[in-house]
């Protein structure tokens, strides 16, 4: 008998993470297979698979390129749901979501990570008597300022598998009284999609990446206001560079955050060139706060659109060293091996932490602390790390859980 599976992505995020489920989905489809992890089981002979993009991010190069890219198949439905507060952003989706459902009566709807689209999904279909996987559940910050705990803790409550990367995650759930059998610990999908697009990202060239994608680079001596300068993209090309990607409210929203961030970045910018692929969030309310200007006259600074997955990756492989809020960067700088400075006070991802044998350190938004942080860094060589299970085939496991 046919299982039918509804799954659901929103966000940039989620896209990289739906790419690898899609594909083991379509395989395991003719098989019978076996995966590691879970227990053995037999997999269903055929599947039905739907795929809707709630419509959360919509700029061609925050989602289609993503889709290209990845091979994800256009979605079958897209709610068009856009920006908007929370409140608006979730009660849109939801009110559409449940039409999809009552018309497609799926027995699964999958849902990945902790976007506003993936809360809201697994609210609606749990509410209509669907069964809910969630992919990347048990992650925990412990901070209930961010609109992404909020959204982990309220997903994990109402699904039905919870399919973990880490036992660190098994544990945050047991902790909250979740039983031992709906949970399932499958690996961090995000590493499927880094090893699965390693190669190709291998074969870019930076230097094209940043003609393509530059917005304003300022060197040294000659301050410029939005004027895409060479003389930096050189010198990305031919010694170290940083990264550097922000898009927290926490970070992005205030001015007085910004002030620190972009103070840390000058002093960072005086030891090596820094690539910022800015998103839309971040460059909005820098404009807004009337800093988009001070931004592009800091010496050193690359700013440039949102990169395509295999874009980022290819500049991060060359990185010396990361800044970012975000928490696929701080996954992949473990497998990568690059030296993470995680600006924020806490991560949900603890497993990528020195502390734990990572490569992330959470440095907040302080300049000293960030600039002590960098030159640490830099005086530790970081090795890759690999977490049991974050191999590249946690998508398989997951198929093989859920169809059988
Ligand atoms: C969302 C997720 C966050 C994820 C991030 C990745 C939630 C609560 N947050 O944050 O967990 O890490 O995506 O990027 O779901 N915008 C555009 N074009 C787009 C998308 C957004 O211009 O394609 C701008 C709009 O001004 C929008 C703002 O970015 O209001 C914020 O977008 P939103 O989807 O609400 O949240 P993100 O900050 O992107």
């Amino acid at each position: 008998m046919a299982v039918r599976i509804l799954s659901v992505v929103g966000a940039r995020p989620n896209f990289i993470k739906i790419a690898p489920f899609v594909r083991a989905l379509a395989l395991a489809t003719d098989s019978l297979g076996t995966a590691q992890g879970c227990q053995s089981d037999r997999v269903a002979k055929t599947v039905s698979h739907v795929l809707v993009h709630t419509g959360q991010h919509y700029d061609p190069n925050m989602s289609a390129s993503f889709f290209r890219e990845l091979g994800i198949p256009e979605p079958d439905l897209n709610l068009g749901i856009g920006s908007g507060s929370h409140a608006s952003q979730m009660g849109r989706t939801m009110i559409e979501f449940e039409q999809v459902l009552l018309a497609e009566r799926p027995d699964w709807v999958v849902v990945v990570g902790d976007v506003n689209a993936t809360a809201a999904c697994s609210l609606v279909a749990r509410q209509c008597g669907v069964r809910v996987a969630h992919i990347e559940a048990g992650l925990r910050s412990f901070d209930w300022t961010m609109p992404e705990e909020i959204n982990r803790v309220v997903t994990d409550r109402v699904s039905n598998l919870l399919l973990t990367p880490d036992h660190l995650a098994d544990e945050n759930l047991r902790r909250e009284g979740v039983a031992d059998d709906a949970i399932c610990r499958v690996g961090n999908i995000m590493i499927d999609t880094l090893e699965y697009e390693r190669h190709a990202a291998a074969s870019l060239d930076p230097r094209e990446i940043l003609i393509r994608a530059i917005i304003s680079s300022a060197p040294y001596g000659e301050p410029s206001l939005a004027i895409p300068s060479m003389h930096n993209v050189d010198l990305i090309c031919a010694h170290d560079y940083a990264i550097i990607t922000l898009h927290r409210p926490s970070n992005v929203d205030h001015a007085d955050s910004w002030q620190r961030i972009l103070q840390a970045i000058r002093a960072i910018a005086t030891e090596m060139p820094i690539v910022f692929p800015i998103h839309p969030r971040a460059k909005a309310r820098l404009a807004e706060i009337g800093l988009w200007d001070a931004a592009c006259r800091i010496p050193n600074l690359l700013l440039t659109q949102p990169l395509t997955y295999r874009e980022l990756l290819r500049l991060h492989m060359s990185a010396r060293v990361v800044l970012t809020d975000s928490g696929g960067l701080q996954e992949e700088a473990l497998i990568l091996g690059k030296p993470c400075l995680t600006l924020r006070s806490n991560t949900e991802r603890p497993a990528t932490l020195v502390e734990n044998g990572g490569t992330n350190r959470l440095v907040g938004t302080d300049p000293i602390n960030i600039a002590v942080a960098f030159y640490e860094a830099l005086g530790n060589p970081c090795v890759p790390r690999r977490p049991p299970l974050w191999d590249g085939h946690t998508a398989e496991r997951i198929c093989a859980r859920l169809l059988s």
